[in-house]
Order: C-alpha cells, then structure tokens, then sequence
C-alpha cells in the first residue's frame, strides 16, 4: 500500500505590497494530513479532525483538487485523503491553501512525480477557487514550492521562486474572529489610480530586489500597502495598534496576512520577533478577543514528508 504521512504548511499571501502575486511559507504552523494510494478509483476524504469541513471530495477544496490532477493524468488512481487541521479555517493564513496543496503534493510524489510543482498549482488552485470564489495562487505557491514565490503572470501561469534571507522570522496574531476570504475581497475596489499603482509597484520591485540581495532595511520599507490595506484594516480589530508597536520593537514590517484577520510582522532575527510577539500580545490581551500567536522561520521547502 502507498501511504504518506505529510506536513502541509500555512503561508502568508500578499505580504502588504503584493495582493495575490506575492506570498512565502511557515515553517512551525501547518496541517497534517495521510494520503493513501487506492486500487479502487476515485477521490475520498476519509477522515477529517480538528474542523468542520466537508466529507464529500466535490465540496472539499483537497478533494477538488486532487480530482483536478487525477483528470490530467495519463493512467486510473484512487486516492483516500486524512485531513488533520491544525490551522483554523478563515485565519489568513491559507488553511484552504494548506490542504489543497499538500493533497496533490502528496498525490504527485506516490504517482512518482507525474506533475511538476507549477502543474501542482494549477491543481491546487481550484481548491482556492472552491474556497473563496477565486483561484489566486499567492497561498499555494508557496506552500508548494517553499520560500518567497512570485505569481508572475496567471494567463499563463508563471510562477517564480524567489530567495529567502536566512534570519528572516514572521510574527503571526491571529484574533478568533472569521473573515471569510470572499468578504474581505468583496470589500475591495476594482479601480486603483496611476499613483497608488506606481507606488505600489515600486514597493513590489523593492521587496524582491531586497530578498535576492538580502537587504533588510529594503525589505522593511518596501512592506507598504497603498491599495488593499486601507480598506480592509478596517475589518481587523486593533488592527494600527498592532502595527504601531510592531515596529516599535523593531519589525521590518507589519500588514494583513492574505485576506486577514491574521496580522503578520516581518523580522531579521528570532529575538526581535519575540519581542514583536510580546507586544501585540499585550496589544490584545486589552481586548475581550481570543486569538493566537506563532513565531515562525520561513520554510523554504514547502510541503514536508513526516513519514
Ligand atoms: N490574495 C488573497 C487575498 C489571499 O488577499 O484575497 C487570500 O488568502
């Protein structure tokens, strides 16, 4: 029997400039999941902890998106998927992501790799689309392909590997709040003007050219947001508090995890993210609001085998 025990990353979308294009991988938080091989054809999830998610392969984003890989490829497989969430649905950092790309991941590498990694995400997008409504790649590539990735282009699909500076730490708070990823696009205006696209662009070329040159106070002031911060902050409760005391301890840069309501803070170093995390910590202890906290390296591996 071909069976496989993975750890399926959560990741951080848009990091502030680059709305669905930019996005990097975690390395401490992350789902599980088993995925066996099955003479009997098809796409089962036979297992689900940790969440209320659907059983049924068609309405669960692993599940659509491994049936997406099983129909381009050249011979029959059946598939039963174990799902053991460890990130919470509608957190920001991509729970619907985690899933779909570990399962084709997981399905690729027992297929003996039929697929390339770019092919993944194309599979794994049409869990995004299930999701939220929309197959953005910037949670999934990541996941997939490990580090900082860049979605290029999505006509066709070009999707980058960037480099990731060693002593790069993310600070993630999660308030238990939920906003649904279709809500927080929903809110967003489809018009920007040439001045907020220069400025933004100028970021999105900043913080590459700061990774691949490991440049960090480059990346600090090129983690700016002109376009989509504005209007979703306003759904994420102490949302510039956060911010302020993020950089006050020395965070290169704070913004919107993905779609919120996550908030992530970039650091150089793991003592200065401890301290980032303390501070937005009492930042939130004020409120009556649960939420969670993880400090995190940038994984830039992707998808992890555990057994
Ligand atoms: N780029 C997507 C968005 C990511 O911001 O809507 C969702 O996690």
């Amino acid at each position: 029997m071909k069976r496989i025990k993975i750890f399926a990353p959560a990741t951080v979308a848009n990091l502030s400039c680059g709305f669905d294009v930019l996005g990097c991988c975690l390395d401490t938080v992350g789902d599980e999941m088993i995925i066996t091989l099955s003479s009997k054809p098809g796409v089962r999830i036979t297992k689900i902890q940790g969440a209320d998610l659907p059983l049924d392969a068609k309405k669960n984003v692993a599940g659509v998106a491994v049936e997406a890989l099983l129909l381009k490829y050249n011979g029959t497989a059946g598939v039963d998927i174990e799902i053991y969430k460890k990130i919470k649905a509608g957190s920001g950092i991509g729970s619907s992501a985690a899933s779909s790309a570990g399962a084709v991941w997981a399905v690729n590498h027992l297929l003996n790799n039929p697929f390339l990694p770019h092919e993944l995400v194309a599979f794994a997008m049409q869990g995004e689309k299930l999701a939220s409504g929309n197959a953005h790649a910037d949670n999934v590539a990541p996941a997939l392909l490990g580090g900082f990735t860049l979605v290029r282009s999505y006509d066709p699909l070009d999707i980058v590997k960037l480099h990731t500076p060693q002593d790069l730490v993310m600070t993630i708070i999660h308030p238990q709040i939920e906003v649904k990823t279709s809500d927080a696009r929903s809110v967003i205006k489809q018009n920007v003007t040439l001045k907020q696209a220069i400025h933004q662009w100028g970021n999105v070329g900043g913080l590459i050219s700061g990774l691949f040159t490991e440049d960090y106070e480059l990346i600090g002031r090129s983690l700016e947001d002109v376009i989509i911060e504005p209007m979703r902050s306003i759904l994420i409760p102490e949302f510039k508090n956060v911010k302020k005391v993020a950089i006050q301890q020395g965070a290169l840069g704070c913004g919107i995890s993905g779609s919120g309501p996550s908030i992530f803070a970039l650091s150089k170093g793991i003592d200065t993210a401890t301290k980032v995390a303390e501070a937005i910590r009492q930042v939130y202890a004020k409120t009556a609001l649960d939420f969670d906290i993880h400090i995190s390296k940038i994984n830039n591996q992707g998808v992890k085998i555990i057994s």
